[in-house]
């Protein structure tokens, strides 16, 4: 077999594993579903579905991906069960679709990082004249998706590792920050109310929804970017502690950039906060307010800096998100590396282009679809967000966890968890996972799915 590289440490791994998962998802997804649908009851139910649901589907992707030395599609063949790599291509479509509106908001954050240089702190309240200028912005996001493609087919240690290792710290350090002043500004504790004092009322089918969809994106779970990460990863890695460390990292991050951006809706709303639901627009029209507040050249500094980090978070994430297929491309259709990656990602960046024009430019693609039941327009880069977020990562995870437990069967998965971890077997967590791969994710990633199917596609609500 033709060396397809690897991880060089077990930091790296983790670190870009958890590049992967911190990402646009942590800081511009989290905050401002968060502010759509339930405030502090939404964080509850993402933190459940994270800790319960998640983190055994994480270990179970990272397991098939050592195993089997693969991408998603060659993994499901590695083992032998052919007629399953469905999961994996199905898993490669998602992450098009995915990494298709991605790089829009990516470029959107590219261009913020010049906007915030030149000290142009109004772009707060202009940012949709900003998503309209189609040609400026989508010439971000093609310099975006060219630093991706650039990153990936340098391969796994050289490109990947090396920047996840230095640029994850600084964007931690530079949350602290600015949650440690947006914290002193007035108002500051009526936003943190919202986002901390649950209120379960708050909780219907949707936010359950959303919460799962948010919890998979995330933590890059359900299409098989964990799989391929996986399958650099070496056999003395202890998987069940790296996913735990992903896990919490990722969490982590998330939970700060709320403590970031709710403190100040509260201080620029006057400490109103029934009105936070602004959309995917939100941290790029309330993140510049910080920075205007802050005011002068630190203020622009400051912008600069949180935006040139933002972008790397995000790089991070694209990268994982071009691995797939490029993985998939150079396994199973024999295409040399450098070559797979321009391709796939020439192609990704066209299939952007309606995500790009809806916010705004274009009539058609800003109302794209009106779902039944819904009296307002869903645009094309939110539909296809609902599509791949919240409804085929979900089943991707459902599907993975079950062939795991069910047709490859326990004991093997048992078996790949234990190298490099000599405590696991007869542990409380190879029972707990037992439990959550065989039965609990299953049924209830099944189930949910189904409730998502009828409630966004057809408009009816069993609950
Ligand atoms: N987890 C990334 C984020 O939160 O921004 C997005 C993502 C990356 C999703 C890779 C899926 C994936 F495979």
């Amino acid at each position: 077999m033709a060396n397809r590289g690897g991880f060089s440490s077990r930091l790296g791994f983790i670190m870009a594993a958890a590049g992967s998962a911190v990402g646009l998802g942590n800081i511009w997804g989290f905050p401002y579903e968060v502010g759509q649908g339930g405030g502090a009851a939404f964080v509850v139910m993402y933190l459940i579905f994270c800790f319960v649901l998640c983190y055994p589907v994480m270990v179970t992707e990272i397991a098939i991906g050592r195993k089997t030395q693969k991408n998603p599609v060659g993994a499901f063949n590695a083992l032998g069960y052919k007629k399953w790599n469905f999961v994996g291509k199905m898993g490669i479509f998602s992450g098009f679709l995915i990494l298709s509106f991605y790089n829009v908001i990516a470029g959107w954050a590219f261009g913020y990082v010049y906007e915030m240089a030149i000290g142009n702190f109004d772009i707060a309240t202009h940012f949709s004249e900003f998503t309209q200028d189609v040609f400026k912005v989508g010439a971000y996001g093609m310099v975006f998706m060219a630093t991706t493609a650039y990153v990936v087919s340098k391969g796994i240690s050289g490109g990947i590792e090396k920047a996840a290792k230095f640029l994850m710290p600084s964007l931690l350090i530079m949350i602290l920050l600015i949650v440690g002043y947006a914290l002193t500004l007035p108002n500051a504790m009526d936003g943190l109310r919202f986002y901390l004092v649950p209120d379960f009322s708050e909780i219907n089918t949707q936010v359950v929804i959303n919460a799962l969809g948010q919890a998979f994106f995330s933590l890059s779970l359900g299409m098989g970017a964990l799989i391929t990460y996986g399958s650099y990863v070496n056999k003395k890695e202890n998987i069940v502690s790296a996913a735990a460390f992903i896990t919490l990292a990722d969490v982590g991050i998330a939970v700060l950039a709320g403590m970031m951006i709710f403190p100040l809706i509260g201080f620029m709303s006057g400490g109103a906060m029934d009105n936070v639901g602004s959309g995917p627009g939100l941290i790029f029209e309330t993140l510049p307010e910080i920075f205007g507040t802050i005011g002068g050249t630190f203020g622009a500094v400051a912008g600069t800096l949180f935006f040139v980090l933002l972008c790397f978070a995000a790089l991070t994430s694209t990268v994982s998100l071009l691995e797939v297929p490029v993985a998939y491309v150079v396994d199973e259709k024999n295409v040399r590396r450098s070559r797979a990656v321009w391709l796939v990602a020439g192609a990704i960046f066209l299939i952007g282009i309606p995500s790009l024009l809806g916010n705004g430019y274009s009539e058609f693609f800003s109302k794209f679809i009106t779902y039944p039941g819904s009296e307002t327009a869903t645009d094309f880069l939110s539909f296809i967000a609902n599509v791949a977020n919240d409804t085929l990562l979900p089943l991707g995870g459902c599907l993975i966890v079950f062939f795991a437990a069910h047709v490859w069967k326990k004991h093997n998965l048992d078996e790949e968890l234990s190298h490099g971890a000599p405590n696991y077997k007869g542990s409380f967590l190879q029972k707990y996972l037992n439990f959550a791969v065989g039965y609990l994710a299953p049924a209830v990633l099944g189930f949910i799915f189904v409730i998502t199917v009828l409630k966004t596609y057809f408009g009816i609500s069993i609950f």
